[in-house]
């Protein structure tokens, strides 16, 4: 346990150490496969330990480390992309490998840190073979991802490709037609893009993608300064 906190507060920072005792409380782990009381999680570190051992789907079966996301649990913006590789199902983190570089680097040229923001996906387990997540795989986790939006409460939501855009507006959209404007999600301005992986594979979509982050960073500047 203590390990598990050391390493959270490396991840969150010390805002929200919460002591021992406060998450045993709250962990019923074990007790059923979809833990009882989840939903009403206060905070990340007791949602995330109260969801990694989720077996509702097969893909508890086959992940190695479940994904429950990272960043600042005060973000303005977060940031959500598929589902975790292989990399990331290796080191329990997302966007960690060659997309995720990217991301890092996207983030960085309209002056975000990774720290700053939040990274989450739709699903926090590996599809084998980094296939498309299934209807059904996305059903049972949505869930937990809307819980995170829930407690973290951002002001924007960057949402990365098509699975996410489809999934959160629960609609078959064409990148092209929804790219490029704000739109909304449950009350919360969200800005779509193309994948990083995406851009790996067609370099053209790399203008586009720029002009998204920039109209996001645009409205976020506007957005500060309303409230300094
Ligand atoms: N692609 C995603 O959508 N998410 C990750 O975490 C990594 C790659």
């Amino acid at each position: 346990m203590v390990n598990f906190l050391e390493l959270e507060s490396e991840v969150y920072g010390q805002d929200i150490f919460i002591e021992e005792e406060k998450i045993m409380d709250n962990t019923i782990l074990g007790e059923e496969k979809l833990i009882p009381g989840w939903s009403k999680s206060k905070d990340l570190i007791s949602l995330k330990e109260m969801i990694c051992n989720c077996m509702e789907c097969p893909l508890g079966e086959t992940r190695n480390e479940f994904v429950f996301g990272s960043g600042s649990p005060n973000a303005d913006i977060l940031v959500i992309g598929e589902a975790p590789g292989a990399d990331e199902d290796k080191q329990g983190l997302p966007f960690v490998g060659r997309a995720g570089k990217l991301l890092t680097k996207i983030l960085e040229a309209i002056g975000l840190s990774r720290e700053e923001v939040f990274i989450a996906n739709i699903i926090k387990c590996r599809p084998p073979s980094n296939r498309r997540p299934e209807k059904g795989e996305i059903e049972k986790c949505e869930p937990y991802l809307k819980k995170q939006i829930e407690l973290i409460d951002p002001m924007f939501i960057l949402a990365l490709g098509k699975t996410a855009v489809d999934t959160l507006l629960r609609k078959n959209h064409t990148m092209k037609d929804v790219r490029g404007k704000f739109t909304e999600y449950e009350g919360r301005k969200m800005m779509v893009t193309y994948h990083p992986a995406a851009l790996l594979r067609n370099p053209n979509w790399k203008r586009p993608l720029w002009e998204d982050v920039q109209l996001l960073r645009k409205a976020y500047d506007e957005e500060l300064a309303k409230v300094n």
